[in-house]
């Protein structure tokens, strides 16, 4: 992972070669350096006038969903905000109307599709969380559903489950039975069947409060999920001093992040995602990207893909909007994108970087430079990806 100033620093090699075998990086240097014999039967890709990168590392999805939000997006652009919906039945629930009608099969249908888009564009990693099912047999569909592709398709996906996400209709009278439905039956299940690397929660005013979020999180922990936060989206509850104080692997959004958990989160390894996408797909306010990487804390950037607050999973957007409305250098918005997007997973050793003993997941931009992919912005310049030393073809 980088931190603060390290963030800029990408170690580019002009006229490069790569070297990849049995899906991992084998070399990497100036052609000039490279010595050896090349391997007889190797596959070559001519990377002339481009740049290779390596795969974007997407930390923080919600991409499996059923139905579609179009109406709330109309909404909003005739002045409704996303809490406004959400109080009155839409948002998050009417998702979750849509899943728990849903078959797995169809769910899992929507987010192949949606994968290979990804792929299109750059992404070799991603991160999928739960939490349009609030009942345990909905919650269980998503999660079979995302481990099955997890299995089934080339791209890295990395299960989290996050019951607490909203309260469900059900439970609107009672949603501490809510939250002990969750430590007592949800987590335990998932927990015992695996299907999750990650538990998190939506800690915020009219979801979780911070005591609830803590109780959830350390009841995943228990389970052998590791800790991440959606905090201080809306409000400056203070969720990342909580994610700070559990230890989570990140907190996620920050929009309104306090000054001492900016601090917090700067002494610590916790990763702070940051959600471009989001602040600009519901218009409230960006993260404080410049005081936190200041600070020194290690800043990722994911896109948040869900059908409400960011219909898109492009991570060259993301880097864009990153760069123009937060004042994150391309540089940094790339580091945070790739590198610190794997450490946002706990994967910062095996992926995120072009380092000899990598996961080979680069892609090849066609720029005359890297800074190209944020600056020359709403179309894709990603002409190969390569995923564990496959070319994919699409
Ligand atoms: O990360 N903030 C909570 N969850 C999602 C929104 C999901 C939705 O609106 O469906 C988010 O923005
Ligand atoms: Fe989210």
């Amino acid at each position: 992972m980088k931190r603060g100033p390290e963030m800029r620093d990408l170690g580019v090699i002009h006229d490069a070669g790569i070297l990849c075998s049995d899906g991992r990086i084998a070399w990497v240097g100036p052609m000039s350096a490279w010595s050896g014999a090349l391997p007889g039967d190797m596959t070559e890709l001519d990377a002339t006038g481009m740049v290779v990168l390596p795969g974007f590392v997407d930390s923080h999805t919600h991409m499996v969903f059923a139905g579609s939000r179009e109406r709330e997006f109309v909404m909003r652009s005739e002045g409704a905000t996303y809490q406004q919906i959400a109080e009155q039945g839409g948002g998050i629930l009417s998702t979750v109307r849509a899943v728990r009608a849903a078959t797995k099969r169809d769910l899992k249908r929507q987010t192949a599709r949606h994968l290979t888009e990804m792929m299109r564009q750059g992404t070799t990693t991603v991160e999928i969380k739960s939490g349009y099912g609030l009942d345990v047999e909905s919650e269980v569909k998503m999660l079979e559903a995302i481990n099955e592709l997890r299995e089934e398709e080339i791209m890295t996906v990395v299960p989290t489950f996050i019951g607490a996400h909203a309260v469900p209709p059900e439970f609107r009278a009672d949603p501490a039975g809510y939250v002990q439905l969750i430590v007592d039956t949800m987590i335990p299940h998932v927990g015992k069947r695996k299907l999750a690397t990650f538990c998190d929660v939506f800690c915020e005013r009219g979801y979780f409060d911070v005591d609830a979020s803590e109780r959830i999180l350390l009841a995943g922990k228990e389970w052998g999920m590791a800790p991440k936060v959606h905090a201080d989206e809306i409000t400056p509850l203070g969720g990342a001093d909580l994610a700070a104080r559990i230890g989570a692997t990140s907190a996620d959004h920050l929009e309104h992040v306090t000054d001492s958990g900016i601090r917090r989160l700067a002494e610590t390894d916790v990763v702070a995602t940051l959600l471009p996408g989001v602040s600009f797909f519901l218009n409230h306010g960006y993260a404080p990207a410049r005081a936190l990487i200041d600070a020194g804390a290690v800043v990722a950037i994911a896109s948040d893909f869900n059908p409400g607050s960011c219909m898109s999973s492009s991570m060259p957007l993301m880097m864009t909007i990153a760069c123009t409305q937060m004042r994150m250098t391309p540089e940094e918005a790339l580091s945070a994108a790739t590198l610190n997007g794997a450490a946002a997973l706990g994967l910062s050793s095996s992926l995120g970087s072009i380092e000899v003993g990598k996961q080979a997941d680069l892609i090849l931009a066609d720029v005359p430079d890297y800074r190209f992919l944020a600056y020359h912005f709403g179309t894709n310049h990603v002409r190969r990806t390569v995923k564990n030393g496959t070319v994919l073809e699409f």
